[in-house]
């Protein structure tokens, strides 16, 4: 795989790849840091007197609304104030207008194609990576580069078929991410510890498997828990867990196999019967297994902590991994969130901007995506 610095690209075309899958209220964008973050790779590409072709994906689209309300134009004014530069957004993102327009663009310029993900409506031709597609994207221009992090475990035609069809390389955020998060892949230092929390326990089932068996431990947060105790026998009323019964059995089975390595909390606030948070003595016992650790990768909040009554149990874990002044990487959209909302942005080794795509690299140590480039 290349990286930006060793590929050519001056003077050239280049086809970006971006992830401005940014949280959106009409055409307020809630949080722009996906968009920061593309900034360095941007500045290099036209600081070479590149022509940059943006691409990227906004929410998913299976009908004519979506998109609608899935457009990238208010990423394009946005992107335009960030770069403090004009910013073309071409409201559709394939066909001989698209070409002939990306064509008549000059060398310097900007210009940002609408949602790639268009393309799924009626076919699925950008999410099952149609060659065509790719090839057309591909037309645009003379290099492709891959700084979409979040979408890496995605095989899609914007973010791996393009690839086919031109000198690639991953830009500085993807190296960035990549560099960053290797040493949860291999020669992690131990103890390594995770914490992970979060509502859903069924998409996190392969990273919680794959990381028990290069983990010390796993301490475990909110609705994952629960799934725990419920899969123990608790009695945990209707809080959020798991009804399936087959990974009630799986993670029975998890406990059994690595016992003693899965933490799970031993006190809770409750309102209604419905566990919330985790308690302080959960803290104190995690604060032991933190202290204790060389590595804590952390994803996912210990309970609902958007609402203030139950955000305790995450800002003091928060507080916790910091005045352990271990190495602390942090993964998943909604848990960088938090660590925003609380104060803690600064206060630890990493904060990876992928969700899917993070929690996809250390559990498998690569990325759809990543294979189809050079
Ligand atoms: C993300 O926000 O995690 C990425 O942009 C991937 O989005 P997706 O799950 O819609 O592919």
């Amino acid at each position: 795989m290349k990286t930006l610095k060793n590929i050519d690209i001056k003077n050239k075309s280049v086809v970006i790849r971006c992830d401005y899958n940014v949280p959106t209220e009409g055409n307020i964008i809630k949080d722009n840091s996906k968009i920061v973050k593309s900034l360095p790779t941007l500045n290099y590409l036209l600081a070479n007197n590149c022509k940059v072709i943006i691409l990227s994906h906004l929410g998913r689209v299976k009908s004519d609304a979506d998109k609608q309300k899935n457009t990238l134009r208010y990423v394009a004014q946005e992107l335009a104030d960030l770069l403090k530069k004009e910013v073309k957004f071409v409201d559709k993102c394939y066909g001989d207008q698209v070409h002939d327009f990306v064509h008549s663009c000059k060398l310097g310029e900007v210009i940002l194609l609408e949602n790639t993900r268009i393309m799924d409506y009626p076919e699925k031709l950008e999410s099952k990576n149609d060659l065509r597609l790719a090839q057309f994207w591909a037309s645009l221009g003379d290099v492709f580069v891959n700084d979409a992090f979040g979408s890496l475990h995605r095989a899609h035609a914007s973010t791996a078929g393009i690839a086919k069809f031109l000198p690639n390389a991953i830009g500085f955020l993807v190296e960035d991410e990549l560099n960053n998060l290797q040493i949860l892949v291999q020669d992690t230092p131990h103890p390594f510890g995770v914490f992970m929390g979060g509502a859903k326990v069924d998409d996190k089932l392969p990273i919680i498997k794959s990381l028990l068996t290069r983990a010390d431990y796993i301490l475990v947060g909110g609705g994952i828990a629960n799934s725990f105790l419920k899969a123990k026998g608790a009695d945990i009323g209707p809080s959020v867990a798991t009804d399936d019964a087959e990974i009630l059995q799986e993670l029975r089975d998890l406990m059994a196999k690595y016992k003693g390595k899965i933490i799970l909390p031993v006190d809770f606030t409750i309102d209604d019967g419905i566990i919330y948070d985790i308690g302080s003595k959960s803290l104190e016992l995690y604060k032991k297994y933190i202290d204790n650790s060389a590595i804590i990768f952390v994803n996912g909040t210990c309970g609902k902590f958007e609402d203030d009554r139950f955000m305790e149990g995450t800002s003091s874990l928060f507080k916790i991994l910091k005045n352990s002044n271990k190495k602390v990487i942090v993964g998943g959209g909604d848990t960088v969130a938090a660590v925003k909302k609380f104060g803690f942005a600064d206060s630890f080794a990493f904060l990876s901007s992928g969700g899917g795509a993070t929690l996809e690299y250390i559990a498998d140590g690569n990325l759809a995506a990543l294979e189809w480039m050079e």
